[in-house]
């Protein structure tokens, strides 16, 4: 299948629109990450998105929307507490766990009995929805177990010949994906944090973190959110989480450095590294290494790092997130070389 990229003239439009009513799988961008999207009501095209991706069965799509008004015919159940928290944070990063509908397919939403659902803020995939009529079932569009794609060109690398069509919208904002929640009693809680942070929910409901968010998922235990029990995120390099101040963590490089294999290392800009290893785009804001990390990741494959070290975050805030994810994509590996207050 040839793979057609197109930018997000509004012209385009119609031509996405055309896909995915005839049932195909197209690349769109969102504030978050890439998705890789198709009619959620149709079976076909969602069978689709798990071949394209090699993406478990049982792993649900998020449903994306364009306005309140599709949310209820999803979900079979709103509480007030979503139209508060919908009025306050979409379109945005923002997913919410509802009892879905008999309409919504089993395969959707990986034979569970609820349905994940957000409202993009991005203009081109707002309209796209909204000219479609119908939700469009989006995961992140990366290889399965791959960091997900902030770009056109992390989507290509990973979808060409796969799918008919990417839509170009440049860089994605956010970098990391959507923050999932599920109502439990009068409040939440966080299975995935994003860039709606704890601190931010927590001014309107009282806000529980899910276990699984900084600890692994014994496989074999049932989880609240499918995607944890998951590999995530993984580059082919090593990735290590690393804690210690940085007269520790430069003379720790440089040991690594002096071994020949390519180091990458990502950390804030005032520290100094040895000479050897290579640093790899990131930032000192939480919002500029959010932006930047999954490429980053990819861009230490590219190069051929055999292993990548990087800052441990805090769990304040959108680090939460940053924290979730790179757990994962060092699979829970995390160095402490003693020396931080
Ligand atoms: O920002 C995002 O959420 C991006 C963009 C494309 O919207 N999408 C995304 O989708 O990250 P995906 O499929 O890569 O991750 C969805 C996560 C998975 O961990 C999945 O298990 C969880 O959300 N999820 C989806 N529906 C769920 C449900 N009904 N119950 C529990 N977890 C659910
Ligand atoms: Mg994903």
């Amino acid at each position: 299948m040839k793979t057609l990229l197109l930018n997000t003239d509004f012209e385009h439009l119609e031509e996405a629109a055309a896909f995915l009513r005839g049932g195909e799988v197209v690349a769109v961008p969102t504030e978050t990450v890439y998705g890789l999207a198709a009619n959620a009501l149709d079976v076909s095209a969602v069978r689709k998105i798990f071949a394209a991706k090699g993406r478990p069965q049982d792993n649900p799509l998020i449903l994306h929307i364009s306005g309140l008004s599709m949310l209820y015919d999803i979900a079979e159940r709103v509480p007030k507490l979503a139209e508060t928290l919908a009025e306050h944070f979409w379109p945005g990063p923002l997913t919410m766990i509802f009892p879905k509908k008999n309409s919504i397919p089993a395969e959707t939403c990986g034979g569970l009995p609820t349905v994940g659902v957000r409202m993009p803020r991005h203009d081109f995939t707002l309209r796209l929805i909204e000219r479609c009529g119908f939700p469009l079932a989006a995961p992140s569009a990366n290889t399965s177990g791959l960091p997900s794609p902030t770009s056109a060109d992390h989507v290509f690398r990973d979808m060409n010949g796969r799918i008919p069509l990417i839509i170009d919208g440049g860089e994605c904002r956010c970098g990391l994906e959507s923050t999932v929640i599920c109502f439990e009693g009068d409040g939440i809680r966080v299975l995935r944090p994003g860039a709606v942070t704890a601190e931010e929910l927590s001014e309107f409901v009282e806000v529980r973190i899910d276990g699984g968010v900084l600890s692994a998922v014994d496989s074999g235990k049932p989880v609240l959110s499918p995607g944890m029990k998951y590999k995530h995120y993984s580059p082919s390099a090593q990735v290590y989480l690393v804690e210690g101040d940085a007269k520790r963590l430069f003379d720790f490089l440089s040991e690594k450095a002096g071994t020949g294999e390519k180091i990458g290392v990502l950390c804030a800009s005032g520290i100094a590294l040895p000479f050897g290893c290579i640093r790899l785009p990131y930032g000192d804001t939480a919002e500029e290494r959010a932006a930047r990390l999954f490429g980053s990741l990819r861009k230490a494959d590219e190069l051929g790092c055999a292993a990548v070290y990087v800052e441990k975050p805090s769990v304040q805030g959108l680090e939460l997130a940053l924290y979730n994810r790179l757990l994962r994509a060092a699979a829970f590996r995390i160095i402490d070389l003693g020396g931080t207050s």
